[in-house]
């Protein structure tokens, strides 16, 4: 800490994109670990945070980082799940995602949940650079392990180039469509106005290198006044997920941004009731490097500060909400802090209108993400709630006053078996994605056929 008592944090990095574009195993990449070998099908089922010192970032970025030309500790990897995760890790006054890597695999270019993570990048404006993710897949590639991507793409023949560069353009083309100027990382000079897009491969490790210096650099650049926290303040952190913690019962996964959160600490949590004011049991974190996903033997410590990734066993838990705020009471007054979650909470929440369809997600950011899309769609809403689909979500939508509002939308989330039987007898309609803008087509397709 200097003079002022502030301290600079770890920028917290966001990784998204469409599935099974490479986010994961970039990451695997980075911190040497296999993740994914443990992962069921290779899909991300939960939401991790992977803490990287500098150490680390320079090791890996070898000749193209000086650790001396940055004072910042090092990054803070937040892995997503598909897309939709990355808005619960939004946050109204924290600002979760300092900033953002955007996979997107080279074959396959722009995909649905690509363009939802650049409308959430936008709406947002988190800054981003592009992971142009398995290079090594084209034609004829030769690969080059761990190298600087220059380095690698001189080593390789004229026809692997110019496919390359082809692809690379086509990308560089998708993003101006979606109205950001984007050029390869090593042209950009000014990263606030233009997009860096760098060549990697999670596979060979080509570019890996590159990428991290560019987040480093980023991060330095333009983060560095919002990274100087007070870590002797009361800590403040978002609900990533809640649930069961062998021996400690349930538990809120946390992303902690500011402050410090110490065993003794009384804590404030946002849940789908009025917020939870409750007394840590324990907090625990895994070990720099480990994975808090896998990390199965978790360490109890006495405190933490941020940013970094933990989980906190406190009683009354069952009823916190992903995506909801955390904060440590300190010495202020109760009452002042459940308001301040409130409030933070009531910002978050979905305005509805007399009239309209029924809307359920899994967490709160989901919630708004979706509201947003059909709001823009001009579909309105009447009610929006975060959990399963209930029989009542059904009455609802039965007693609507307009044959096209009898319908509920259930992102990601379950339908439970009576609100189904319920739907029949009823006709409500029920859509089920995990894909909004499939949501907002399939009710719009519906909506078309019974006006033919
Ligand atoms: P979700 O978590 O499901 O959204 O997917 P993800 O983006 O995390 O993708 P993941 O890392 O699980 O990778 C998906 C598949 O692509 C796996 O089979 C990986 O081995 C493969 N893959 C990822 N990166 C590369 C790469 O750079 N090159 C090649 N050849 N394959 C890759
Ligand atoms: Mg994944």
């Amino acid at each position: 800490a200097d003079a002022t008592g502030e301290t600079l944090r770890t920028p917290i990095v966001a990784v998204l994109g469409h599935v099974d574009h490479g986010k994961t195993s970039l990451l695997d990449r980075i911190r040497g670990s296999t993740v994914i070998e443990g992962e069921a099908g290779a899909i991300t089922q939960h939401i991790g945070a992977t803490a990287v010192p500098l150490e680390t970032v320079s090791e890996i970025a070898g000749s193209l980082v000086d650790p001396t030309d940055f004072d910042l500790p090092g990054l803070l990897f937040i892995d997503t799940p598909g897309h939709h995760s990355f808005s619960t890790l939004r946050s109204r006054g924290g600002a979760l995602a300092d900033i953002a890597i955007l996979v997107i695999d080279v074959n396959d270019g722009f995909q649905p949940q690509t363009i939802e993570a650049i409308d959430i990048l936008q709406r947002t404006e988190t800054p981003f650079v592009v992971a142009a993710n398995k290079v090594d897949t084209t034609p004829g590639w030769n690969p080059q392990e761990n190298t600087p991507i220059q380095q690698s793409y001189d080593a390789q023949s004229d026809r692997a180039r110019s496919t390359l560069d082809e692809r690379l353009y086509d990308l560089i083309g998708d993003l101006s469509d979606h109205d950001f100027s984007a050029d390869m990382y090593w042209r950009v000079q000014n990263f606030a106005n233009n997009v860096g897009v760098v060549p990697v491969s999670a596979e060979t490790g080509e570019g890996v290198p590159d990428l991290l210096t560019v987040l480093m650099g980023l991060s330095q650049r333009y983060l560095k006044d919002a990274m100087a926290i007070d870590v002797d303040g009361p800590g403040a952190g978002t609900v990533l997920e809640v649930k069961e913690q062998k021996g400690f019962g349930t538990a809120i996964d946390v992303v902690l941004y500011d402050g410090t959160v110490t065993a003794d600490d009384t804590i404030v949590v946002g849940g789908t009731g009025d917020p939870i004011v409750t007394d840590v049991r324990a907090l625990l974190q895994p070990r720099p490097l480990a994975e808090i996903r896998t990390e199965k033997r978790f360490e109890e410590v006495d405190s933490v500060t941020a940013a970094a990734g933990l989980k906190i066993a406190a009683p009354d838990l069952d009823d916190a909400m992903a995506g909801a705020p955390v904060r440590v009471l300190g010495n202020r007054e109760r009452e002042d802090v459940v308001t301040e979650v409130e409030a933070e909470l009531a910002a978050l929440g979905v305005t509805t209108e007399e009239q309209g369809v029924v809307v359920k997600a899994d967490t709160l950011g989901s919630l708004e993400a979706l509201a947003d899309a059909f709001g823009e769609a001009e579909i309105p809403i009447v009610r929006a709630e975060v959990g399963d689909v209930a029989p009542r979500d059904v009455t609802v939508a039965s007693t609507a006053d307009e044959e096209r509002h009898e319908t509920v939308i259930a992102f990601s989330v379950d339908v439970l078996d009576d609100a189904a039987d319920r739907a029949d007898t009823e006709g409500v309609r029920i859509f089920e994605s995990d894909v909004i803008y499939r949501l907002v087509e399939e009710y719009e397709e519906f909506i078309e056929e019974r006006e033919r």
